[in-house]
């Protein structure tokens, strides 16, 4: 056997990919391991939103270099999206590595290594291959206990923001074939996997292009997967968020009641200049019409602040925004100049210290919501899917160092319970048990409660039980 080490850094996509380079490796008698210096194959699974990220796989790939010297034998890859962006100059800049690939080459990817292994070239494959191409499943997966997987239904875009990268890496929207996908859940939940989560720059047009049916009939079939306990999906683009597809947070059964809606910026002007083609009032209609059909769904987003151009007054706009939708949480970041991407060329620029300052009250600004989603739901009792024990121990009082249990509300709240807790049945919990949790402790990043019901049989009634009316 091999040893394969993967770095993965950046986005879900990447997480998914990553484990498909491992699928992909595992006939040419590749397994991974979490031991960088065990490794015979190392593969740097890149990413390029945004400039640090690109650092950052630029800066580990620099560092394999001291560790080649060491073992002359070992193999150096480097996938993703830089790898796809830079692909023949990587070899250049970095003489230790032997293989450049992009996302697409991955079902490719066993010839390739062969071809480094057997032959001693240093192989570049970047190919922007039409259509979906698929990895035998034969190979299975690696069950590592995870109960929560992501699953690829989709590839590229065409949206083509000023900002961004992702349409000149990924390449052109295109969809999975639902069969495919639907096998892929089946054998992830005959391995004990109970959530899934469905993956796509937008998976608000998934198969149109194709003709492969709506995402909402896609989710309508993922519902029926029986044993699967839960679905969720990211991302959506607030553009394409159909009446279709809201109508599913009150119709598909499983579907968890949270949406990952990217607004970046609550300015008009800004939205024009990044051509995200909705208006804040569009944005705001849109998550009125959400609510509407799914009350509780939790509501969290994406922001870019400093993006060229942005002014004080836009810059509050955001702020109004946040304050106007309340979400439960948000994620944020400064503007980095991708040289593919227009926006590089756009006037305006905002100095470092200014999308500093903008990222820092945003996020002080945002604080108060998520704290506010998290007190809501003291008292309330909650489905949680055990995913885990806790990486810290207690926080809480009486409950401070203990070892905790963790898991997901239906919203994507994480949840902690003490392992010793005394109610019935809860000393077998383990991961992919959905348990009843009453939540009495509300942190910004966590909640804390007491089970009160544990699932009688996995992957038997209470998962598949249907919360619409
Ligand atoms: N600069 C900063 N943030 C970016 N994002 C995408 N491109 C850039 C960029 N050039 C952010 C957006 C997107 C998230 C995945 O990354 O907010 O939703
Ligand atoms: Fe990038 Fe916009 Fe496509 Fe999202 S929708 S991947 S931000 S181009």
């Amino acid at each position: 056997m091999h040893q394969l080490y993967i770095n993965t850094i950046g986005c879900q996509m990447n997480v998914y990919d990553s484990d498909q380079i491992e699928r992909a490796l595992t006939p040419s008698g590749y397994s991974r391991t979490d031991q960088l210096e065990d490794a015979d194959l190392v593969i740097v699974n890149t990413c390029a939103i945004r400039s640090k990220a690109e650092q950052k796989a630029f800066s580990f790939v620099g560092r394999l270099a001291k560790l080649k010297r060491r073992n002359p034998d070992l193999l150096v890859g480097v996938g993703g999206c830089v790898a796809q962006q830079e692909g023949e100059k990587i070899l250049a800049r970095a003489p230790h590595v032997d293989l450049v690939f992009g996302p697409k080459a991955i079902p490719r990817l066993g010839r390739l290594v062969e071809r480094v292994r057997l032959q001693g070239l240093r192989v570049v494959d970047t190919e922007d291959t039409d259509g979906f191409e698929e990895l035998d499943l034969a190979s299975g997966f690696r069950d590592d206990g995870q109960v929560a997987r992501f699953v690829t239904i989709m590839q590229g875009c065409d949206n083509f923001c000023t900002y961004c990268v992702v349409p000149y890496v990924r390449g052109r929207e295109t969809s999975r074939h639902p069969d495919r996908i639907l096998e892929e859940i089946r054998m992830l939940v005959a391995g004990g996997v109970r959530e899934v989560t469905l993956l796509g720059q937008n998976v608000n047009s998934y198969g149109l292009k194709e003709d492969l049916g709506s995402f909402a009939e896609l989710l309508a079939r993922v519902d029926r997967v029986e044993g699967l306990a839960r679905i969720r999906f990211t991302t959506s683009h607030p553009k394409d968020l159909s009446d279709d597809l809201i109508d599913a947070f009150a119709r598909v059964c499983k579907l968890c009641p949270h949406i990952h809606l990217p607004v970046q910026s609550g300015a008009d002007r800004v939205l024009k200049r990044m051509n995200r083609q909705y208006t804040r009032a569009d944005y705001l209609e849109r998550i009125g019409r959400l609510r509407r059909a799914r009350p509780d769904i939790a509501i969290t987003s994406d922001f870019i602040v400093g993006f060229p151009g942005e002014t004080e007054a836009d810059f509050e706009q955001t702020l109004g925004l946040i304050e106007a939708v309340g979400f439960d949480g948000v994620f944020a970041f400064m503007y980095s100049d991708r040289s593919v991407a227009p926006a590089a060329q756009f006037k305006g620029k905002v100095e470092d210290a200014l999308k500093k300052e903008r990222l820092q009250r945003l996020l002080r600004h945002q604080e108060v919501f998520t704290l506010r989603a998290s007190k809501g739901l003291i008292g309330s009792f909650q489905d949680v899917l055990v995913e885990g024990f806790s990486a810290r121990p207690g926080l809480a009082g009486d409950h401070a160092g203990a070892r905790q249990w963790s898991g997901r509300t239906p919203g994507n709240k994480i949840v902690n319970f003490d392992q010793d807790t005394d109610c019935a049945g809860s000393q077998n919990v383990h991961p992919g048990l959905l348990i009843g949790v009453r939540i009495e402790k509300a942190f910004t990043h966590s909640l804390w409660g007491r089970p009160v019901w544990v699932e009688e049989k996995p992957g038997g009634s209470k998962g598949d039980t249907c919360h619409a009316a």
